[in-house]
């Protein structure tokens, strides 16, 4: 379990949509999924975002047959939870990809296609130094020449269009998994994402030894339409 990594989802709603768009080869243009907020869950844009908080997460919405955007709470609600989920305490915000066919908690949605991508510009690692120091990196994926994450200035400049899509910063898609919630106290489903871990690539080992599995692109949804479940 890597206890340290802190996403950092900043931006608002809207940059998120443009930002994770994808080509739509039936219309030949670039398409935006909708961001879907919750009367349950709300996003709240933060530049240092914890387990138990609302992240960005984009799923396939097998109803409309296109990827959206959702809030769900970073750390999966196990469903054996009973009364308020928001008091347990969160030890599930990261799954080990080698233990999940075997895991009572992940092995369920697996099976079930509740694959995910959890939106973010990039994540903290704490690389431990000398003594009981350490020092925060942040991470992401590789970007075009130019083109720095933690510049909000460049999300801002960044510019999205039918014809080319979203011109900017990458995001950093992180592979995860969901489920929904039933709790007795809300009106809807609460759903809840977990970040599959790894071992670290030698790009990033020397910093830590576990990394999130990070996929290349948000058309990762698009592509595995057949075996996303139903939201
Ligand atoms: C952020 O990017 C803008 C535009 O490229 C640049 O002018 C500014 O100096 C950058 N800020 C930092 C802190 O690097």
């Amino acid at each position: 379990m890597i206890i340290g990594v802190l996403v950092l989802s900043a931006l608002c709603a809207p940059k998120y949509e443009e930002a994770s768009s994808y080509y739509d080869d039936v219309n030949d243009e670039y398409k935006k999924p909708s961001f879907i907020n919750s009367d349950t869950l709300k996003f709240i844009p933060s530049t240092n975002l914890s387990p138990s908080e609302a992240v960005p997460v984009l799923v396939w919405d097998a109803v409309q047959k296109c990827p959206i955007i959702k809030p769900m709470v970073w750390g999966m609600i196990p469903p054996w939870t009973s009364g308020d989920y928001k008091s347990g305490s969160y030890t599930t915000h990261n799954c080990r990809i080698e233990n999940v066919k075997e895991s009572r908690l992940y092995s369920a949605p697996l099976t079930a296609g509740k694959r995910c991508v959890i939106l973010c510009e990039g994540y903290y690692e704490w690389k431990s130094t000398v003594g009981k120091h350490k020092q925060p990196c942040f991470l992401y994926k590789a970007q075009s020449p130019g083109m720095k994450p933690e510049n909000e200035s460049h999300w801002s400049d960044g510019k999205w269009s039918k014809s080319q899509g979203w011109v900017g910063p990458s995001l950093t898609y992180l592979a995860g998994l969901y489920s929904a919630f039933e709790s007795k106290k809300d009106s809807e489903p609460i759903l809840s994402s977990t970040v599959i871990t790894m071992r670290s690539s030698p790009a990033v080992s020397h910093i830590h030894h576990r990394m999130p599995a990070i996929l290349s692109s948000p058309e990762v949804v698009k592509c595995r339409e057949k075996k996303m479940a139903t939201l």
